[in-house]
């Protein structure tokens, strides 16, 4: 099949404003645990999240990165501070999350203001990771130029003995980004391509709820 012969059509549910809590967090987490449902495929990643930022030139660039946790009213990834996506959150503090939840014929968009996590929090997490994982992090200078991965390799193995049976310590360049959202949006396929999406934005202390044209 070509690609442009290529389309869905979307018939699975709709969305209106009175299915929806009035806070957008708590319609968040209802879509996210109906997105984990138990029999999806092994390859599937539910948490899997695109997530844009900008430099201060306005030079856009998005990539994948893991939701790891939802709390006291943000959204928590972790990364290298040092990437090109640290940077620029270091020179813009607002980003764009994005979540394709497919299998249910859904979309959820948050904008957002992020900041790093605390660094107790971030160890912590940095703790319950697989071994590898931590060596990794330290290995990895995120989005630099590197010789070859044997070199990465190499450096893996160096770290390994030199950590052997010993607590790996949280790299400075690693931690946690919370994002505190102030615009949600929630999208549901429909057929005709008249697709329902309800947008919450924040108004000082409360929600307003809207809907808009697909
Ligand atoms: C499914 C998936 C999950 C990922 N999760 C993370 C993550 O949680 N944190 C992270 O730093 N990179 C993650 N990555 C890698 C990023 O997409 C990206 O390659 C990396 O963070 C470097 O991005 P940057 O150069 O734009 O900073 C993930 C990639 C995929 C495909």
């Amino acid at each position: 099949m070509s690609i442009h012969e290529m389309r869905k059509t979307y018939t699975m549910s709709g969305l209106s404003r009175s299915d929806v809590d009035h806070d957008p967090m708590v319609q968040f987490r209802r879509w996210f645990e109906e997105a984990s449902q138990p029999d999806l495929p092994d390859w599937m990643e539910i948490n899997a999240m695109n997530l844009a930022t900008s430099d201060a030139q306005g030079k856009v660039t998005s990539r994948i990165v893991l939701l790891k946790g939802i709390e006291g009213g943000s959204l928590c990834f972790y990364t290298n501070y040092e990437s090109e996506k640290g940077q620029q959150m270091a020179e813009n503090p607002q980003v764009s999350l994005c979540f394709l939840w497919g299998h249910l014929q859904r979309q959820v968009r948050i904008e957002g203001n992020v900041t790093k996590s605390e660094r107790r929090k971030s160890m912590e997490y940095f703790h319950t990771r697989p071994r590898e994982s931590q060596l990794g992090a330290h290995v990895s200078q995120q989005s630099s130029v590197i010789d070859s991965s044997r070199t990465l390799q190499e450096q893996f193995t160096a770290l390994e003995s030199k950590y052997n049976q010993q607590e790996i310590p949280c790299p400075d360049h690693w931690g946690g980004y919370e994002v505190q959202p102030t615009r949600f949006e929630f999208w549901q396929g429909r057929p005709g391509r008249l697709h329902d999406r309800i947008c919450y934005r924040v108004d000082g202390e409360r929600w307003q709820v809207s809907r808009l044209s697909p």
